[in-house]
């Protein structure tokens, strides 16, 4: 990174002092050009720090920008290529971005710009900081305006944790909001969710934390008992991770590029705090969407990511070869909506779980207790009966034979397909009778349910055998 900052990047910092009757404002007007050879690295523009503490507010605001993330003392959010500009002040920040003081000392607008373009790119940064005039000077001057959503009063973030009996929760890994780059406000996923029948949703917003400090503030009337966790949709050069079960306020590094064991360490991090490392949309068509980072610090696939498509079923290949590789790699599901008509629960993954918590939720699936619909009312009961014993989904069975069982309901005019290690065993078209299939001699058993246009309407997770 340091060749980065030595990079040809010319910087041209102007100061322009202008007086307000409460407060004066500090402009930094830098540019520069990066090279076609380097447009896939991350470039900082730094700029030179706020000179004092203030309890003051401030306006930074970028232009022009492919992506512009910003990082002083640790980063402060992420908006992509979705805005042109942003705000971090004291009391409220552009969604995206966390609010609070400038520290003292040198901060940079991380720009990663994702198009190689042959001429380069030339590019150009304006960053202003508004200071008060006199330490605790009016915190509420003119002429710092910017767009913030009107919040209600703070709520619990995770909802009402509940106890009970072993139980299937609907829920949603994937989804965007205005905190990066999604037109749905939180509320109205919230919302959507308890339309769904969800009892939990994952807000995954790109590289930045802000819209989780906030939700609690979100939370529609109707939608008490939601539970919504904390994820971050890790986007890289290299594809898009998703870190699932986060801490308050905790960040996942993103600026790594093939190059380093940056993925390596930061999926190392989240795993040892607790958290899961899934894949997303492995084999995504946008730029820059694909997987191409390794394959050997995940706990699971997003394997179906919004409506059906043959990018997921490579996903369901990928998958199924790492089970054959004997690695229990867990198969989930996101929606990815971001905007109206995408809509959350699309799919659906259904956990086992006895602690509605985001805990509860993450626990669940490292057992591998985990199955996938497209939407309502569809449910999948699998299971492998040995010796009169039932081995639920993600469970292991001692022999590696036995009867597997699936019933399903809300599907019509499907297809129940039995899959092992040697891949498709057995379809049979599902009726209101359960559909039972002899395992002999298998290493695992799973299960999809398809219709005529091979069309995926349903999945689980693999029943083991020792
Ligand atoms: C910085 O750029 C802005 C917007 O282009 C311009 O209005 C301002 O005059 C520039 N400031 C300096 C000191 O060049
Ligand atoms: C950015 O923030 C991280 C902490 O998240 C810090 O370690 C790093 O030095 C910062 N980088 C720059 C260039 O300011
Ligand atoms: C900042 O971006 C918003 C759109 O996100 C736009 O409405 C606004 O005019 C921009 N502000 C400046 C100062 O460019
Ligand atoms: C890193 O990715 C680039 C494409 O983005 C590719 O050309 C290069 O071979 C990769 N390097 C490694 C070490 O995988
Ligand atoms: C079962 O269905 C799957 C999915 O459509 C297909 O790939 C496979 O060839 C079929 N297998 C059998 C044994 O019919
Ligand atoms: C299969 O399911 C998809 C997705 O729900 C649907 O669009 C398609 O019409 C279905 N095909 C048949 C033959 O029912």
């Amino acid at each position: 990174m340091s060749l980065l900052l030595a990079l040809t990047a010319r910087l041209i910092a102007c100061l322009a002092i202008l007086q307000f009757t409460t407060a004066y404002i500090v402009t930094h007007n830098l540019t520069g050009d990066i090279p076609s050879s380097a447009v896939m690295n991350f470039v900082y523009a730094p700029f030179p720090a706020p000179q004092q503490q203030h309890r003051s507010r401030h306006l930074l605001s970028t232009r022009n920008l492919p992506i512009s993330a910003f990082n002083g003392s640790g980063s402060r959010g992420w908006s992509g290529g979705f805005r042109k500009n942003f705000t971090i002040a004291l009391g409220g920040a552009t969604p995206g971005y966390n609010a609070g003081p400038l520290e003292v000392g040198e901060w940079n607008v991380v720009l990663g710009p994702y198009v190689v373009e042959a001429a380069g790119v030339d590019w150009s940064v304006n960053v202003e900081v508004t200071y008060a005039k006199a330490e605790g000077d009016g915190m509420d001057w003119e002429g710092v305006e910017y767009w913030r959503p009107t919040l209600g009063q703070s709520s619990d973030m995770e909802g009402a944790v509940r106890e009970s009996e072993e139980q299937w929760l609907r829920g949603d890994f994937h989804m965007h909001s205005i905190y990066s780059d999604g037109r749905y406000l939180p509320s109205e996923q919230m919302e959507n969710a308890v339309k769904k029948g969800l009892d939990f949703i994952f807000f995954s917003e790109h590289n930045t934390d802000s819209g989780s400090n906030e939700i609690g503030r979100w939370r529609p009337e109707g939608a008490e008992e939601l539970l919504v966790g904390r994820a971050i949709e890790v986007t890289t050069r290299h594809g898009h991770w998703q870190a699932i079960g986060l801490d308050r306020g905790q960040q996942v590094e993103w600026r790594y590029t093939n190059e380093t064991d940056g993925f390596a360490q930061a999926a190392d991090g989240v795993r040892q705090s607790g958290a899961l490392v899934s894949i997303n949309h492995p084999y995504a068509s946008c730029s820059r969407c694909d997987w191409t980072l390794d394959w050997d610090h995940h706990d699971a696939i997003e394997v179906w990511n919004g409506r059906w498509s043959p990018l997921n079923e490579l996903a369901v290949r990928r998958w199924q070869d790492e089970l054959v590789a004997g690695k229990k790699t867990v198969a989930i599901g996101g929606s990815d909506a971001h905007h109206p008509p995408e809509q959350n629960g699309l799919p659906t993954t259904v956990v086992r779980t006895s602690v509605k918590s985001q805990a509860g939720i993450v626990q669940g699936v490292r057992e591998g207790g985990v199955y996938l619909v497209e939407g309502p009312g569809m449910e999948l009961e699998f299971s492998v009966l040995v010796d009169g014993i039932e081995y639920d989904i993600g469970r292991t069975a001692p022999t590696g034979s036995g009867t597997a069982v699936l019933a399903a309901r809300g599907f019509l005019d499907a297809i129940a397909c039995f899959v092992t290690d040697t891949g498709y065993v057995k379809n049979q078209s599902l009726t209101e009778d359960p559909v039972r299939y002899e395992v002999d001699d298998s290493r695992f058993i799973r299960v999809e349910v398809r219709n005529s246009s091979d069309v995926l309407l349903g999945l689980a997770n693999p029943v083991f055998f020792e």
